[in-house]
């Protein structure tokens, strides 16, 4: 049960990063910031099952506080080290993030650098599919269904035996986009399921290998009763 531990290699491996197949991309537009107390966005997160659909603002205002990239900085690892909202081993950040809904049945994967959401056309398990597998822990009702996808190579490239570290950037990537969607008044659900084989599509060589997911909606519509009303 004990994971290897994990050690910098005496050189590093350099790593090419992974060519996503790319679709249209769609900007987001930065978020405001809300005035809201650190205490009581801690003591108000907890995970909500229900969900309502997920406006383009909210996904842009969860991935902005999660993940963009803050600041960058050139390496030997074929390819820059950034710092973001959420610590990651060696600043690697190895995984990415990729949203879907049943309103939105592509795969949408997130550009820290950019803000922007890019369709992923192909070499995916179809949204509805990963739908489905998480709907008996879960169900997604209209909300998004996150998906962290990790890079297995890049933090491969620095670390032997790097599998414990890729799990805990995943812990704590989950942690902290849960703190940001109580900050946003949003519902969020870490999940059980991994979709460690959502991605097996994509290439031979298991680049990319899924480490994580969770369910993130608005809250759903009350009635004057204070019932959720099913839409
Ligand atoms: C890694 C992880 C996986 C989880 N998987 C599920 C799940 O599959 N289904 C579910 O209903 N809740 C899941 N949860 C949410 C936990 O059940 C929840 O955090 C716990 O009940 C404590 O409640 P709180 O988050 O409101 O403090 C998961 C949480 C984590 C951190």
């Amino acid at each position: 049960m004990q994971p290897p531990e994990p050690r910098p290699r005496s050189q590093v491996q350099p790593y090419h990063p992974f060519a996503w197949p790319s679709g249209p991309s769609v900007g987001l537009v930065p978020p405001e910031d809300i005035a809201q107390s650190f205490c009581d966005v801690v003591a108000a997160r907890r995970s909500a099952r229900t969900f309502g659909p997920l406006t383009m603002t909210d996904l842009s205002s969860l991935l902005w506080y999660s993940s963009r990239v803050l600041a960058r900085q050139g390496s030997a690892l074929g390819f820059d080290l950034s710092q973001r909202p959420a610590p990651s081993a060696g600043a690697i950040h190895p995984i990415h993030l990729l949203a879907c809904s049943s309103a939105h049945d592509s795969w949408q994967r997130y550009d820290p650098d950019r803000h922007c959401l890019t369709e992923v056309p192909h070499g995916l398990l179809a949204p509805r599919d990963a739908m489905a597998q998480v709907a008996p822990a879960v169900d997604p009702q209209q909300g998004t269904l996150l998906w962290l996808a990790a890079e297995v190579g890049k933090t491969a490239s620095k670390y032997e035996n790097p599998e414990s570290l890729i799990w805990r950037d995943a812990g704590a990537l989950i942690a902290h986009l849960g703190i940001v969607a109580s900050y946003l008044g949003l519902h969020f659900c870490a999940l059980g399921a991994t979709g460690a084989t959502w991605g097996a599509e994509l290439d031979e060589a298991q680049l990319i290998c899924g480490v994580g997911a969770a369910l993130v909606g608005a809250p759903p519509c009350t009635d004057v009763s204070g019932h959720d009303v099913k839409l």
